[in-house]
């Protein structure tokens, strides 16, 4: 299958001399186009850092990238990327309807033609209605929606999504995923996501990628053996979920104990 995004011989770090941060050792992979790939892995083991340079907004240390077989260049987002931040993204000073065509008013489409789509986009994430309303009004996984409403709106190719159901309880955690699935089978873009959580992880997509405490290395690549289409509820009581949670866990349950062991020698704390 046809590569979309190649990362090759990646290293990251930040600052220099006594205050320089190695983020990212040495890392390597690719994403097919329409795959779905999450990123897992202790934290500040570089997940966020890695999207950023796919989206061009960083340059890696050492290494190159590709998104469709053209070079990213730090300071040009690739053609055709969404990206959905670990913060909430949203605008507070618009409306859900204005937050959601903004990148379409950018391209300066047609006033009528960003309505439509606007329309189309809130019945598709059952927010007709809301469009008038302010992101303050909303709940928190209604303000989620929005944002990745706000970054389908320019039918991306590829989406780089950055926890991005992370701060939510678990049924609304669990509608969304029904939905980014629905929109992934119907528009098949290539889908990088960085998560905590490996149940999310197994539910969403094709391979978890496992990263290890930095300067961070890819430990495990593991291609998730539940084929698609999933139905988001059923699939956690499905025998093949717990043996892929346990997979990816047993390599990053062992990377938090040596981590653990290291903080130890660090901070000089008893075991
Ligand atoms: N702009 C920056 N300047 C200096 N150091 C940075 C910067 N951004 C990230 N870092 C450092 O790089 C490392 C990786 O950060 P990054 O945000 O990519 O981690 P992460 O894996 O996304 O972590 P988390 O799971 O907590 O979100 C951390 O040590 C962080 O302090
Ligand atoms: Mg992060």
């Amino acid at each position: 299958m046809r590569s979309m995004i190649e990362l090759s011989g990646i290293s990251k770090s930040y600052g220099t001399g006594a205050t320089r941060v190695p983020a990212i050792g040495n890392v390597s992979f690719s994403v097919a186009a329409g795959e779905f790939v999450s990123i897992v892995g202790p934290s500040g083991c570089g997940k966020s850092t890695i999207l950023n340079m796919i989206a061009g907004f960083l340059p890696p240390t050492s290494g190159t990238l590709s998104v469709d077989g053209i070079p990213v260049a730090a300071g040009s987002v690739p053609q055709g990327l969404g990206y959905i931040f670990q913060k909430d993204t949203v605008l507070p000073w618009l409306t859900v309807g204005d937050n959601i065509g903004l990148g379409l008013r950018y391209r300066h489409e047609q006033k009528l033609r960003i309505e439509r789509k606007v329309a189309d986009l809130l019945a598709m994430a059952g927010l007709s209605g809301y469009e008038k309303l302010y992101p303050h009004q909303l709940s928190g996984g209604m303000r989620q929606r929005v944002a990745l409403l706000m970054t389908l709106a320019c039918d991306p190719a590829v989406l780089l999504l950055d926890e991005p159901f992370g701060a939510l309880d678990t049924h609304t955690k669990i509608v969304l995923h029904k939905e980014l699935l629905d929109i992934w089978r119907r528009l098949k873009q290539t889908i990088v996501m960085v998560t905590h959580d490996l149940d999310e992880a197994v539910t969403l997509s094709d391979r978890v990628i496992v990263l290890s405490a930095p300067p961070s290395r890819l430990i495990l690549d593991h291609r998730v053996s539940i084929p698609h289409p999933r139905d988001v509820f059923s699939v956690r009581e499905q025998e093949a979920f717990a043996g892929n949670v346990r997979a990816v866990w047993h390599v990053l349950g062992d990377e938090f104990r040596r981590n653990q062991a290291f903080d130890r020698i660090v901070t000089g704390s008893a075991a």
